[in-house]
């Protein structure tokens, strides 16, 4: 068979990597991949957002199943563009993406069907959006309608900073068109949980859970990033609250969704936050989250393309898909000084032996070495018997890889072992 794996970071790498495990996959392209990807796929130079160079290579190639992975070319309609062509896909239509697309969909479509979020107003114009600032419950957050590359959210912790943060999305257009409808909405508070999960749009299949480490400090200071680390399963997540979500909010986001004429099939990833007064939506993602996809598939025990091909069949009833009773941690090594200005161009050495457990995120081959070329430049993981070993391992691991301006955090997965993961 030949895949296609539309995207280029270490979540597509670590697609990729299970992917090859399938003995039917003979070849497989990624579009554009990466320099470190070329190690596990054929790259090629067509990027994830150019969906009609995506779907003439696809044909002339005779892909057989085609994967795409980020959100841009999920929400700009490659799965229709590909499936128009007969090529079968996994991952939402557009109208389905739009769930990671809009906000304001997302907000309204939990208000209708009952599920669970922060409460919130949308506003289509500033100076409405002001005068409701200044009686607004502070802190509050503002968020911008459409994508903005993981930042178009702004915790305001004052009156001012709030509406600071309006401006900036409605008259500055610091996100472009995204900000041309805002959602102000509720400051949550409690741990945060990351489930991705499996859907054909009858049923839901919840892999196993993930705590993701934004901030680019140690004990989540700096900036917010793509993401820093992540560690699964997250100790937070119980199998009591697991059932509580998937009664509360999977089955009721699949069904709002197949109501809505909008039938969701491919990874819908629920961003969780555990209030005191339950689980609640913070945010739904068309796709697998990065750097998740980095400690949830290398627990994945059932085989990834058997699991893909039966939500595009809308066969996942019938199909095994099964976790590893273990732990993972990602450590994310970047670029010192992501993710403002940094530094790039240098020489990446990552021993053999612990290659196969390395995602590569940034990095290019320039004369024929492989060197840094993004913010986050690698992934790097490690599977254990507990959750302190798996931290230790990874840890270990990221010690054995050298680069020039590498930086990376040194507490990922601390939080979660303080709240009784061992
Ligand atoms: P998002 O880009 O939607 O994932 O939001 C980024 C981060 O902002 C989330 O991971 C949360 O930590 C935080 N956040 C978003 N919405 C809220 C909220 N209503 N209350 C508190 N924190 C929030
Ligand atoms: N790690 C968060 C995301 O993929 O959106």
């Amino acid at each position: 068979m030949k895949i296609m794996v539309v995207g280029g970071g270490g979540r597509e790498h670590a697609i990729i990597k299970k992917l090859k495990e399938n003995k039917s996959v003979t070849e497989i392209y990624a579009l554009p991949g990466n320099g470190g990807i070329a190690a596990d796929a054929i790259c090629v130079d067509i990027g994830a957002k150019e969906i009609d160079k995506t779907v003439d290579f696809a044909v002339a190639n005779g892909i057989d199943y085609a994967v795409v992975a980020p959100d841009d070319p999920l929400v700009l309609g490659a799965v229709d563009a590909l499936e128009a062509k007969g090529i079968p896909c996994f991952g939402p239509r557009a109208n389905a993406a739009i769930i990671e697309g809009s906000k304001v969909f997302s907000k309204n479509l939990m208000k209708k069907y009952g599920i669970p979020t922060a409460a919130y107003e949308v506003f289509d114009d500033m100076n409405s959006a002001l005068v409701y600032l200044e009686t607004a419950p502070i802190p509050t957050v503002i968020k911008a309608d459409g994508l903005a590359l993981g930042k178009g959210v702004i915790i305001a912790m004052t009156r001012d900073e709030a509406k600071e943060a309006v401006r900036s999305m409605m008259e500055d257009k610091v996100f472009g068109a995204s900000g041309d409808h805002i959602v102000i909405e509720e400051f949550l508070t409690g741990p945060e949980v990351s489930v991705l999960s499996f859907t054909d749009g009858k049923t839901v299949v919840p892999m196993v859970s993930s705590m993701d480490h934004k901030r680019a400090g140690d004990n989540d200071t700096g900036l917010n990033t793509g993401g820093m680390g992540t560690v699964a399963p997250n100790p937070y997540y119980t199998k009591d609250i697991a059932e509580r979500c998937m009664k509360e909010i999977f089955l009721p986001t699949i069904n709002a969704m197949n109501a809505e004429g909008r039938t969701f099939k491919g990874c819908l990833y629920f961003g969780l936050m555990l209030t005191e007064n339950g689980p609640k939506v913070i945010e739904y993602n068309c796709r697998f989250g990065d750097p998740e996809t980095q400690v949830v598939l290398p627990l994945l025990s059932s085989d990834l393309l058997t699991v893909m091909q039966a939500t595009t069949n809308g066969t996942l009833d019938a199909c095994e898909v099964k976790f590893a009773d273990a732990h993972a941690c990602c450590v994310i090594m970047a670029s010192k000084g992501y993710p403002t200005a940094y530094e790039k161009g240098y020489e990446i050495a990552i021993p053999e032996d612990i290659a196969p457990s390395v995602y590569v995120a940034g990095a290019a081959i320039k004369d024929g070495n492989l060197v840094t070329s993004g913010g986050r430049v690698l992934g790097v993981t490690a599977v254990a018997d507990t959750l302190g070993n798996a931290i230790e391992a990874s840890y270990a691991r990221v010690k054995k890889i050298q680069f020039g301006n590498a930086y990376y955090r040194n507490d990922i997965g601390a939080r979660a072992i303080k709240a009784g993961g061992n």
